[in-house]
């Protein structure tokens, strides 16, 4: 059910939960500064208490309050990348923010989002949690159509559009020495090299150690259907493809294009409308044309494909 910027303030000054367009994926969102509707928001997702959630605020003066130690970088990447699609973990305040939200980890997620409506709706709340608005697994939603489908029609979603990057924000946290990338996403890791010096690693979680991101952990971005990731020729294929509009799939019944292989900003942006349309249509399998680079944005969209065809 479509909201203005001021319904959805009511509401979350109420305690109530509303989802909220952000430029990589829908949000849903609550006050960070009431617990019940923290409560509200793992229970309507089905989301495991050990997976915290993103602060979202309107500016670094916000963020700052929360945080004790501001590792190096971190002012040249909230410049540089704020307001947009980069998470960073950062050293926080366990009086001031909540554990539920945080897991019980010492630091918070931070993103400053960069969606002309939620930044003004941020601007009269104060700041909100949001995880992406899907039910936990589900592929994530980059429209309110998406958002209706997961938690009914009635469920109060500010409408602003289709998500332009379409995949959620890169996550980076600081080790003690550099940045790496805990979560792919939205920005590669390439993009920030000329800030930071250097191109962050992308972190794989050591045996025996906590994971650098729970959320990580889990079965995610996952339509009902059975996906079958392939990188041999798909010409005699006869099943249901999802592949790219610049190829041709001769023998499938039914083929789904993320857009050209060219473009892989456009393939991230339709990918979770791709995999919800599978379900929309019934399909039970689907192969996947995996023939595309191993580098920069393409590494994210691969990785958001093994996650939902992980079984
Ligand atoms: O683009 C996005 O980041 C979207 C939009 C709505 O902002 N949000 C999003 O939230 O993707 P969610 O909850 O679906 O994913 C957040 C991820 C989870 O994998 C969680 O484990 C991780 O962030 N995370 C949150 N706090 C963390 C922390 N303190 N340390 C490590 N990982 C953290
Ligand atoms: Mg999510």
């Amino acid at each position: 059910m479509k909201i203005s910027i001021a319904e959805a303030c009511e509401l979350l000054n109420c305690g109530s939960i509303v989802a909220v367009p952000t430029e990589t994926v829908y949000g849903l969102a609550a006050s960070l500064t009431q617990p019940a509707a923290v409560d509200k928001i793992f229970a309507l997702k089905g989301r495991p208490s050990n997976n915290p959630l993103i602060v979202h605020t309107a500016n670094l003066e916000q963020i700052i309050q929360y945080v004790t130690t501001i590792p190096e970088g971190t002012q040249k990447l909230a410049e540089a990348f704020w307001p947009g699609p980069l998470t960073l973990t950062l050293p926080s305040n366990p009086d001031k923010v909540p554990s539920r939200v945080r897991a019980g980890l010492t630091t918070t997620a931070f993103r400053i989002p960069n969606h002309p409506l939620t930044r003004e709706l941020l601007q009269h709340t104060g700041p909100l949690v949001m995880p992406s608005a899907n039910i936990s697994g589900r592929p994530s939603a980059t429209q309110r159509a998406h958002v209706e489908e997961d938690f009914g029609i009635d469920f109060p979603v500010l409408d602003g559009g289709a998500c332009s990057h379409g995949v959620e924000s890169t996550i980076l946290h600081h080790n003690g020495e550099c940045w790496q990338v805990i979560r792919l996403g939205a920005l590669s890791a390439e993009t920030f090299a000329p800030i930071l010096g250097y191109v962050p690693a992308i972190a794989v979680t050591p045996k025996d150690h906590a994971p650098l991101c729970p959320g990580q952990l889990y079965r995610h971005y996952a339509p009902n259907a059975q996906l079958i990731l392939s990188t041999d020729e798909l010409d005699k294929y006869q099943g249901v493809v999802i592949g790219f509009s610049d190829r041709s799939y001769p023998e499938a019944i039914r083929v789904i294009a993320l857009g050209p292989v060219s473009t892989p900003e456009f393939v991230a942006e339709s990918l979770y409308a791709a995999l919800r349309q599978l379900d929309q249509e019934g399909v039970q399998k689907a192969i996947v044309d995996m023939r595309f680079p191993k580098e920069g944005l393409w590494l994210t969209i691969a990785e958001r494909l093994k996650k939902a065809a992980a079984m």
